[in-house]
């Protein structure tokens, strides 16, 4: 397990998650992972009990691996339980969503059902704006408010697609159906690198064998169990 000991200095930022802090090295930040919990732009709030420690455990691990098949990512070290060390990024001001199964605002936007399988996997942008809802953006959108260069898009659609390779194939091992995430990215020394979490709170996890949701819809659409499928995608993931 890869720790490095620096210390914290003051927040930076916080999040409806997570709290950003400086540290004595001007290139690092740390990343505090929160147990609180908001769905639908902050309308719903709520705690979910041992969520920092399992979404923390959770990217470590899943940052890791992905370096390892050549993934660039701010992952640096790690504080247990709850704090990720991080190189510090400009991050970029979209969202990145992967879908490799219809759920969520795609099926009520083009109609298909929950769980219908895609022809092929969907790299979407989003805007990152809470007042305006996270709006889904065109490439024309993009370049409209020139919000990350021609280049930019065509270099996160690859790594979307990449990272979805080693995603889908790693979860599956763990008895884990991959439906759709959110990434974000952001730029160090002209680099993008991969940042922010993946976790229970930005994926959406369906148990292989049941169809059980894992993940963040259980506190979204209040199905119980919350905590429990934090735990077991944090068992699953490091057992594997
Ligand atoms: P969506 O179907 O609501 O657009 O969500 C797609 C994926 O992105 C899903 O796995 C949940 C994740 N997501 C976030 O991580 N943060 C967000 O703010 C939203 C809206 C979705």
């Amino acid at each position: 397990m890869k720790k490095v000991d620096i210390n914290k200095g003051e927040a930076l930022y916080e999040g409806k998650a997570k709290i950003v802090y400086a540290t004595d090295d001007p290139s690092l930040v740390i990343q505090h992972f929160k147990d609180s919990a908001t769905a639908f732009n902050a309308e719903k709030v709520g705690t979910i009990s041992g969520k920092g420690e399992a979404n923390a455990m959770i990217s470590r691990h899943l940052f890791e691996m992905l370096e390892t098949k050549g993934i660039p990512t701010q992952y640096v070290g790690f504080q247990p339980p709850t704090d990720l060390i991080t190189r510090k990024l400009d991050m970029l001001p979209v969202e990145v969503v992967v879908r490799n199964v219809a759920a969520g605002s795609l099926s009520k936007r083009i109609g298909y059902p929950e769980g219908k399988p895609l022809k092929s996997t969907l790299v979407e942008f989003y805007l990152k704006d809470d007042d305006l809802g996270d709006p889904l953006l065109t490439i024309d959108h993009i370049r409209e408010l020139d919000l990350i260069t021609d280049s930019q898009v065509e270099a996160l659609k690859k790594l979307g697609l990449q990272i979805n390779d080693v995603l889908l194939k790693f979860f599956l091992e763990c008895g884990l159906r991959l439906i759709d995430y959110k990434l974000e990215f952001g730029v160090a020394d002209g680099q993008i690198y991969l940042g922010d979490e993946i976790s229970p709170d930005t994926c959406r996890l369906w148990d292989v064998g049941t169809g059980e949701k894992l993940d963040k819809d259980r506190f979204r659409q209040d199905l119980g169990g919350v905590e429990e499928a934090y735990r077991e995608v944090l068992k699953r993931i490091e057992s594997n």
